[in-house]
Parts: C-alpha cells; structure tokens; sequence
C-alpha cells in the first residue's frame, strides 16, 4: 500500500454510514475504466470536513463541470482571482497571551443592521444551478446564522421565491443595471415589495470580463443537453436528482419579464446584448431615488470613485474586483482595502469582498477598517457540496475561525478590534 493509501485507510475509520464515499481506489478504478468523465482535479472526497477547501473540493465533484468552473475562476490570466486570496497571507497577526477569552461576541452591525458576524453572502449568479433551489437553500441559512443574504439579479431563484421561502425576513437584492430601464424600475419594485431591506448596486459590470472556462463550457441556464453536457451530469447523482425535483432552471427575475426573452442562450451574449454599457453616476441617482432605502455600492476598487460613491448618497461601498472576474490585473481587494478606508472610511461604511476563504481574512479585513464582508465562492462551495447543510457549514467554519484568531489576538469583541491587531510593515497601507 502506498503511502497515501495508508492516510486513506485511516481515515475511513470516521466514516459515517450513508454518506457519499469515494475511496482513492474505487476512484482509480472509475478513472481508468470512463476517463473521459473525469478531469485532473478530481480528488477524493475529505472525510471530515474542516475548512472551506474540503467544501471546494467536494462541491467540484458534486456540481456539472460547467457551474463549478463558472464559480472557480476568474477572467483571462486569472490574476487578480488569485491575488484576492493570495495576499491575505503575508498579512500577520500579533499574537496576545495570558487576556482573558471569556465571552467572547463576533456580532456586529453592517448598514446599521445587526449580524452576527460582519460577514454577508454575496451575490452570485447561476447559484440555483450549483444546487437545486441554491438560492433559497442559502437564504435560509443566512437567516438561521444571523448574516445578511444577497440575490443576485442573474439568480435562479426569483426575487418573490426567497421572500416566500424565508417568511418574507428580509435579505439584500444586488441589482445589475440593462438597457430596459423599465425592467430595473420593475425589478427594484419588486426588490422593495419583497421586503428587501438594501439594494447593492453594482457598478463594474457593463461589460464583461472574458472568462476562458464559460466560453469553453458553452456556459447557459438551463445547460444545454450536449453529448460531453450529459456525460458529465451523469457523474453528478446528486445535483441531477435535485434539479428533477424543482421547477427553477432558468433565471427567475428575467425570463417572463423581461419583453422578448424567453431564451437567453449563452449568458456572456445574452450579457454584452442586455447590460448597459452607458452607465453613470447620474443612473446611481436616478436608482437611488426611485429605491428610497438603504443603497450600498459594490465594485469600488480605486479611491476616486469611492469618493464619487459617497457624493452620490450611498450608505456604503463594497471594494470589489469582481472576484477577479471582471479586470484581471486589477488590485487585490485586500490591497485596495486601506486606501479607500483612509479616503472615504470617516463618511461611509466600507465593506470588502473578493477573496475571503476563512475567518482569518475576515479579520483582517476588520483590522484594515472594513466594517463587513461578503463571501461568494466560500458559500457556493458549500453549497455545491451539501445544500443548505453546506452554506451553514461554510458560516460556522467562517465564524470559528473569527472567533478563535480574535481571541489570540487579545480581544473578545469584534467591535473593538483594530490595525493594532496587525503586525506592523506586514500589512498594506
Ligand atoms: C456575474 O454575476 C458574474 O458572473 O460574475
């Protein structure tokens, strides 16, 4: 037996019964009998699931190739996706020793709502197609963890679907701005008839990113049913099961209201046709306005345009590069992050997303003056992996983290945590 094996073997002991198993064997095996149904990353499930990479890992075997591709990547080199993560950790910590730790509290408030920890879930399209309903599946654990929901306007799920699946509690809706100006009036109605208690707005995408795996994948919603498309849902039980049990394969807040879209055919045509390209300063007005509510701006990267966002009455701005998905060569979010606290922090809230795969990012993210953040691929990993189970799970697992790096830190309330907390020279400025 080899090495590796030998860790497997071991590891089977914690099994539990009726669980999805595949061993590095039956694997093997499944690999050199139907090869064309695997890809190189394919690996063994974790046996016991400890962080948000034994979450990615599952959902890659458990999600159709071209939902998980569309989720774990970023535009052109992939660059900026990568530095999203990658520049979390040379920032270090100042460890604190002999403080007490009792009691401590991760809650805070984001937009002057309360959390139970400053982290929000991010929009993200397609989530329905990473898990049967995904949409709903998620707002329900965010409402059950304390944290703040966000919808995507490309959602599978529809705006009315969560409101009803949740007993109308209120989440966030991320709004996308079309050249059918009737359709945003309708869809931030119907944002406001939802109980939506925020509009995040987002401003970095009138054009589209080139992202090489969805081009490649013929990326649609619903898939199209292609030989290699069949091929590989039938390695996905799971997913293919949940999605015969909905009726939601298609994106809820457009087809059947937007005039002439029934079809939308490849997203990244149907995106260059539809998103408007002439977006301003002065839409963001007009939105505001007509939204009256609390307005977040998602997408700030520079801090010029952090300034245009306060000037334009937003409550607060998210520094966001898309996940890497839009301008590859970008700034890390993580990076950008001081620049636009020293800039706009005293006038607005600044929030930070784009990278952030564990408690410690968060963390340091609060260190570094953002008073939240927002996880999109961390939840649609869990997600992809177990449903609502998962999304809960990437929370917990998000708020341990925080909690425990917190307390070595010194502190025990989040709200008292600051740049003091960082190594000095070890973190951006
Ligand atoms: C838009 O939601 C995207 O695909 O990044």
């Amino acid at each position: 037996m080899r090495s590796g094996e030998g860790i497997f073997q071991a590891r089977k002991q914690h099994f539990k019964p009726g669980t999805n198993v595949v061993t590095a064997q039956s694997l093997q095996q499944a690999r050199d009998l139907f090869p064309f149904l695997f890809t190189p990353e394919t690996r063994p499930v974790p046996q016991v699931i400890t962080n948000i990479e034994d979450l990615r890992i599952l959902a890659e075997q458990r999600v159709p190739r071209m939902f998980y591709d569309y989720a774990d990547s970023g535009s052109w080199t992939e660059s900026t996706y990568r530095a999203n993560t990658t520049d979390f950790a040379p920032i270090k910590f100042r460890q604190r020793v002999a403080v007490n730790m009792e009691g401590r509290s991760t809650a805070s408030e984001m937009i002057g709502q309360p959390v139970a920890m400053p982290v929000a879930i991010a929009p993200t399209g397609l989530t329905g197609m990473q898990h049967a309903d995904g949409e709903i599946l998620a707002a329900r654990a965010a409402k059950k963890f304390g944290v703040p929901f966000t919808l995507s306007t490309m959602s599978i799920c529809s705006i009315e679907d969560i409101a009803a699946a949740t007993d109308r509690h209120p989440f966030w809706f991320q709004l996308y701005v079309m050249r059918d100006r009737d359709f945003i009036e309708r869809l931030i109605d119907r944002a406001k008839a939802a109980n939506c208690s925020a509009l995040v707005l987002t401003l970095d995408l009138q054009v589209l990113g080139q992202r090489h795996k969805d081009l490649k994948n013929g990326l649609s919603a619903p898939p199209k049913l292609t030989v290699p498309n069949i091929l590989n849902m039938m390695t996905k039980p799971r997913w293919c099961l949940g999605m015969l049990g909905t009726k939601r394969h298609g994106f809820g807040n457009i087809v059947g209201h937007v005039k002439g879209v029934e079809n939308m055919g490849s997203l990244s045509e149907w995106t260059a046709k539809q998103f408007d390209p002439r977006l301003s300063w002065a839409d963001v007005e007009w939105i505001k306005k007509r939204w009256a509510g609390k307005l977040i701006i998602k997408g700030i990267i520079d801090a010029e345009d952090a300034k245009l966002a306060v000037a334009s009455g937003a409550d607060a701005v998210i520094v966001s590069n898309h996940g890497g998905r839009q301008l590859d060569g970008a700034e890390s979010s993580i990076r950008a992050l001081p620049s636009i606290v020293a800039a706009v922090g005293s006038q607005i809230e600044v929030h930070l997303d784009s990278g952030i795969r564990s408690g410690q990012d968060v963390l340091k993210a609060i260190a570094l003056g953002a008073k939240g953040t927002y996880i999109g691929r961390a939840m649609l990993y869990g997600l992809g992996a177990m449903g609502e189970a998962g999304v809960t799970k990437a929370l917990e697992i998000i708020h341990k983290e925080l909690d425990i790096s917190m307390a070595f830190c010194g502190h025990t309330q989040l709200l008292t945590v600051d740049k003091s907390i960082l190594l000095p020279g070890s973190f951006p400025v």
